[in-house]
């Protein structure tokens, strides 16, 4: 046909394998051939195409299919090799599949259906990380462990406080990457080149053919239009960046002592026998940062395009690939990292009430007995220069606020307030380390998951 001609007067300069998408349309294989069944069944609908035209293109496109990716004819993409396969099967009728369509609108549709099954896959990642952090964190409401700022020791607070902010940050992840997937659920197809078609397509029929939730309407836009994908990576870099601070935070607590990877998610060392390190979770770290390269890389590309289709679009596609795979495997790994690492009760308990962590509750309980809290403050910043004890504030009492500790509150609220386990149980403010505070957040994660 004049179509093959046509490539053929393009089909042997020395840039052919630069021109090429093949190695990366592998991933669209099957979508192209759906966007084909979906286009040729409309023709044939509206009379663009005879009924036995289409039956025969369709079955060409069957044994395209069966014969699988490898065996496609060498083309400059997935499109125009399934096409001259098609051609090859039955003859010059399958020339007429491309009627009233354009590789430009064949290719976006073909990405936007694809990425809608690797979006849900990955909101399906964030869904088995958020259960097995809530899972776990249900058995540790009352675990005690250190609060950092800075990575110095802050305050206390509960294991299940402390995983179920990550559970929290995760679904807003899950949010994103579901708004994000509204806008890839939209059909381009029909937009051919960028300026329509004088044939009698039916655009809502093919997008309800491949199962779209309406159209990218204007047809310049349609082919365009990469937003979609910019989105679906600016949600996975957001969410790998969260996972990341989770993985940074099993590996600063893995090397305290306070939490034990299982072998399943250490490695080792070559030389050094002893070892066992956090290698996973520093790949899931180090994924972050690969996601925010794919982002960069799809601004960069598509940063100043002309309208309306130019080739930079097929370098931009492969970011989205790329970083829609290694964002949900590494989250899918943080998942299982999360479910199966053992937490040192008693370390962590140890290590709850070292740097005198809980001297702002010192602080609270004397501003609660009418002490402003800024003196409050310096009082028991006072103390802690020489201890985090009884003695140590009652001294630093008498300095800063001209009476002993006892002219304020008794002793016993002191020593409960310096004890971290009670700490944390007393910060009941919603949203609060405090069991009954996140038994709430508990219910909420549990509840949102399963729905
Ligand atoms: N392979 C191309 C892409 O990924 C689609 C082909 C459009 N080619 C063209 N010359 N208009 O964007």
């Amino acid at each position: 046909t004049s179509d093959v001609v046509r490539r053929d007067r393009f089909s042997g300069g020395p840039a052919r394998g630069f021109l090429s998408s093949m190695a990366d349309d592998e991933r669209i294989f099957s979508a192209d051939l759906a966007v084909d069944r979906a286009h040729v069944v409309m023709l044939a609908e509206q009379g663009v195409v005879d009924e036995d035209e289409a039956a025969a293109i369709l079955s060409a496109l069957d044994g395209v299919e069966s014969a699988g990716f490898d065996a496609l004819p060498d083309g400059e993409d997935v499109h125009a090799a399934i096409e001259t396969a098609v051609i090859e099967r039955v003859g010059d009728v399958g020339g007429k599949m491309h009627t009233a369509r354009s590789r430009n609108d064949e290719v976006a549709t073909c990405i936007r259906y694809r990425l809608r099954e690797d979006v849900l896959e990955a909101i399906e990642a964030t869904l088995g990380l958020r259960k097995s952090l809530a899972e776990v964190a249900a058995e540790h409401t009352e675990t005690v462990m250190p609060g950092y700022t800075h990575l110095q020791p802050a305050q206390p607070t509960t294991v299940a406080h402390y995983l179920l902010s990550y559970e929290q940050a995760v679904a807003r992840d899950t949010a994103r990457l579901f708004d994000a997937y509204a806008r890839v659920n939209r059909s381009p197809l029909g937009a051919a080149a960028f300026a329509g078609t004088p044939f009698d397509v039916d655009r809502e029929r093919t997008a309800e053919l491949l199962g779209f939730d309406g159209l990218v309407a204007n047809s310049m836009d349609a082919v365009s239009a990469r937003d979609f994908l910019v989105e679906v990576v600016a949600a996975l870099a957001n969410l790998a960046t969260t996972v990341s601070g989770l993985a940074e935070d099993l590996v600063v607590f893995s090397n305290k002592g306070l939490v034990e990877l299982s072998d399943d998610y250490s490695s080792t060392s070559s030389i050094m026998p002893q070892k066992k390190n956090p290698d996973t979770l520093e790949l899931v770290r180090a994924t972050a940062g690969d996601a925010a390269a794919g982002l960069n890389g799809l601004l960069t590309a598509l940063k100043g395009l002309p309208r309306a289709y130019n080739r930079d679009l097929q370098n931009a596609t492969p970011h989205a690939w790329e970083t829609v795979d290694a964002v949900t495997e590494a989250v899918a790994v943080a998942a299982g990292a999360a479910a199966t690492a053992t937490w040192d009760d008693e370390a962590l308990a140890d290590a709850a009430g070292e740097g005198f962590s809980t001297a702002t509750g010192v602080a609270d309980l004397l501003a609660m007995a009418g002490v402003p809290f800024r003196k409050a403050h310096e009082m028991v910043a006072k103390a802690a220069e020489e201890g985090a004890d009884y003695a140590a504030l009652d001294s630093a009492a008498e300095e800063v606020l001209d009476d002993p500790l006892s002219a304020y509150v008794e002793r016993e609220a002191v020593e409960t307030a310096l004890d971290p386990a009670e700490s944390a149980a007393s910060r009941d403010s919603t949203g609060g380390p405090a069991p009954e505070s996140v038994a709430a957040g508990l219910t909420a994660a549990e509840e949102t998951v399963a729905a």
